[in-house]
């Protein structure tokens, strides 16, 4: 398993930007898992490992409601676009929201919203409450009114076109009706299926020897995403406007009447949403819609609330991929009672041992379970579970099923306390809880199989290396042949090949032919100049997944540079006041997004001098590509921007969010790299330093008419 979010299970990180940066890894590692469990269908961590992943980031959410996003575990499923379907680059990402899970978290949303904008108490803001569908989003693109294009949200950047599946549905409007429909609009909405249809579905799917669906969500998606648009049409969906994309007008001041707009025009639009001037307002219409849960005929799980004001909406932004101005108030999980059959231990990347409750099958809110995560040792002994025992199951959305609690009244007289193994259940090794840990690891490291290949499962894996036909299977039987036990020997595993009787050629192999072979070797070359944050993303280090492994790709020229300054970095002296480390540690530390938990690890990991062979002889092998650019085309996208001193026409967070949405880079600190300093009023060492490095200085008013805001 990958993380090491576990290591800390209790211990949170001292404050927000190091909660934002371990939170940011994490959710990107989740996604990854996502997109192997979801759509490859072959996951890399055991289930309980997930939930660990997921649990990690409950805490971090629960200490640090700002961090709440989508990405996080409610209820995304975040699959990327499946190869089945064309690609669509989605003009506006398709972003997710934030949770606010109790009451305190709305109001906490709200006084976020207020403080963003510097609102004054007696400043009127209207928020707009309505049923959050239980569904997937789609996106409808219009021209001149006509239909043109469909598709799905996939990752948020990019979806799957879905266009003909999406003509079948009658809630899709062929031709918008009205005199003020934009030239160019994409209506964005859920899909979703009645809990009446969900039911005659699955009772055709019996009577046909299929498969039945285990949720209306999972049979509106399935049948959207068909790749027969005939087959979808014998499918009934249905659809939710709600929200809109790129649009060459938008006719309206509020999102209350955007919607209204939408409804007009043609859409089936939600009868619940309403419109408020207060937290109790807000609240109260969540109580509302609540009790109409179940008369409602379509699943929904929460309330989703959006301040009305688009020009406010614009002025907060997006935090991460979820917007400031909008939040999900999520229902409680739905709950089961069943029957622990047994404790499994599963190993993971890090060697983390894992446990995961064996049920009775029970149905929770729909679906049936038969594991559930019990996290660690600590939680079974606090929760004292037992082998036998009865057992209260709990699930929200998509998250795999947790142990609540136990109904002692039940315990069976023969169980007895459950005692945590202390070797590897696979190599034997001991296994250790290191001081402040909550987890039980393995010490094998490599010579544990499992954590060996886990390791060489994230490297190949999508998002990482990306390497087809080495799936975990692949990976498993070269792993026991003993030809493939670290990434380098992945691109030495040819030159082996063809050295005759050094290995049993490969396209002689079971399961392998010369075709197969070939593709191997065809996708293992081409992985050699995979760009360079998927192969610091494959590393594994903790706390860097994607996101971060962009992050730290788009201020290093190379791994070689960013191991040059882990190596150099000294973090600060905990027990020198004032101390803020070496410059070396100050540049990492200092990436926007990066915090000293990422960074510690980042540095840890290049100074530990076990991990220099191999990657010594695998960066031997390869010859990353630079990664991707981001938006360029602004006059500042690719430059970094300090913003020092008291801005006036803007909150620091909303210049800094500013900033990066064209392209820019943030960073607290003034350097050599630095190319712009906005400095208000009240600046200090910063201009000091800007003037001295000769960093070009703008004032906010010409920053704002440098980036065409003013
Ligand atoms: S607004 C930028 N409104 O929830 C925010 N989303 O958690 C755009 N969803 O991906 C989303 N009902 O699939 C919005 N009334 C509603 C919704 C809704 C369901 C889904 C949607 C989105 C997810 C975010």
């Amino acid at each position: 398993m990958t993380s090491a979010k576990l290591d800390k299970g209790g211990e949170l990180p001292p404050s927000l930007p190091d909660a934002a940066a371990e939170h940011a890894g994490l959710s990107e590692e989740i996604r990854a898992h996502d997109r192997r469990y979801y759509q490859d269908d072959a996951p890399t961590v055991s289930d309980a490992e997930y939930d660990e992943l997921r649990k990690r980031l409950n805490a971090l959410e629960a200490a640090f409601p700002d961090l709440v996003t989508e990405e996080s575990p409610s209820q995304s499923v975040g699959a990327a676009p499946s190869e089945a379907f064309a690609k669509v680059r989605h003009a506006v990402p398709m972003l997710s929201l934030g949770n606010a899970f109790s009451d305190e978290d709305v109001e906490e949303f709200v006084a976020r919203v207020r403080r963003f904008l510097q609102m004054k108490p007696e400043d009127e803001l209207k928020i707009t409450a309505e049923p959050k569908i239980d569904g997937l989003s789609a996106s409808l693109l219009y021209e001149r009114g006509v239909f043109v294009r469909g598709a799905t949200r996939g990752d948020g950047a990019v979806g799957e076109d879905v266009t003909q599946n999406l003509r079948t549905i009658t809630d899709v409007p062929e031709r918008l009706a009205g005199d003020d429909i934009p030239e160019r609009i994409e209506v964005r909405g859920e899909v979703y299926m009645s809990h009446a249809d969900f039911k005659a579905l699955n009772e055709r799917q019996v009577a046909a020897e299929k498969p039945v669906f285990a949720n209306p969500r999972n049979a509106a998606a399935g049948s959207l995403r068909q790749i027969d648009p005939e087959k979808t049409k014998g499918r009934p969906i249905r659809f939710f406007a709600y929200a809109w994309g790129e649009a060459s007008a938008v006719p309206s001041e509020t999102q209350f009447g955007m919607v209204e707009n939408l409804g007009r025009w043609g859409f089936p639009i939600n009868d619940e949403m309403k419109l408020f001037d207060t937290v109790e307002g807000l609240i109260g219409h969540y109580h509302a819609i609540e009790a109409l849960r179940s008369k409602l005929g379509y699943d929904i799980d929460g309330v989703v609330y959006k301040v009305d004001r688009l020009d406010l909406q614009r002025r907060l932004g997006f935090v991460s991929r979820t917007p400031r101005w909008a939040i999900a108030h999520k229902f409680p999980a739905e709950q089961a009672t069943t029957e622990l059959l047994d404790i499994d231990i599963q190993v993971g990347r890090t060697g983390a041992l894992t446990p995961v409750a064996k049920l009775k099958p029970v149905t929770v809110g729909g679906v049936v379970v038969s594991n559930a995560t019990l996290h660690n040792e600590d939680e079974i002994a606090r929760k004292d579970v037992r082998i036998g025992d009865t057992v209260i199951v709990q699930r929200a959305g998509d998250v795999i099923p947790q142990i609540v609690s136990v109904v002692t009244e039940k315990r069976p007289e023969s169980a007895t306390p459950y005692s945590f193994p202390t070797v590897c259940p696979v190599c034997n090794s001991h296994a250790v809880r290191e001081e402040g840990e909550v987890v039980r690891r393995c010490t094998g490291g490599l010579i544990c199989r499992a954590q060996a290949l886990e390791r060489l499962r994230h490297f190949v894996a999508r998002g990482a290396m990306d390497i087809d036909g080495l799936g975990d299977k692949q990976i498993e039987a070269f792993y026991e042949w003993g030809q493939i036990r670290e990434p380098a020997d992945i691109f030495t595993l040819k030159k082996r090949d063809e050295r005759e009787g050094a290995l049993t050629s490969l396209k002689n192999r079971e399961g392998w032919g010369e075709t197969s072979a070939k593709n191997l070797y065809a996708a293992i070359e081409t992985a050699r100049s995979q760009t360079v944050d998927r192969l610091l993303y494959g590393l594994g280090i903790r706390h860097v997944g994607e996101v971060n492994a962009k992050r730290f790709m788009r201020h290093f020229s190379s791994i070689d540079a960013l191991r040059a300054a882990a190596r150099a970095a000294v973090p600060p002296d905990r027990d020198v006041k004032g101390d803020k480390g070496n410059e070396a540690w100050r540049e990492i530390v200092d990436i926007e997004g990066v915090g000293a938990i990422v960074a510690k690890a980042v540095v840890e990991f290049f100074q530990e001098p076990k991990n220099d062979p191999p990657l010594d002889a695998l960066l031997a092998e390869v010859t990353p590509a630079e990664m991707e650019k981001r938006a360029s085309g602004s006059p500042v996208s690719g430059k970094t921007v300090v913003f020092t001193g008291s801005l006036e026409r803007m909150t620091r967070d909303e210049a800094k969010a500013m900033a990066e949405r064209l392209g820019a880079k943030t960073s607290g600190s003034v350097s050599k790299k630095t190319d712009i300093v906005v400095a208000g009023p009240g600046a200090g060492s910063k201009l000091d330093k800007a003037k001295e490095f000769g960093v070009e200085v703008l004032t906010e008013d010409e920053w704002l008419a440098r980036v065409g805001e003013g």
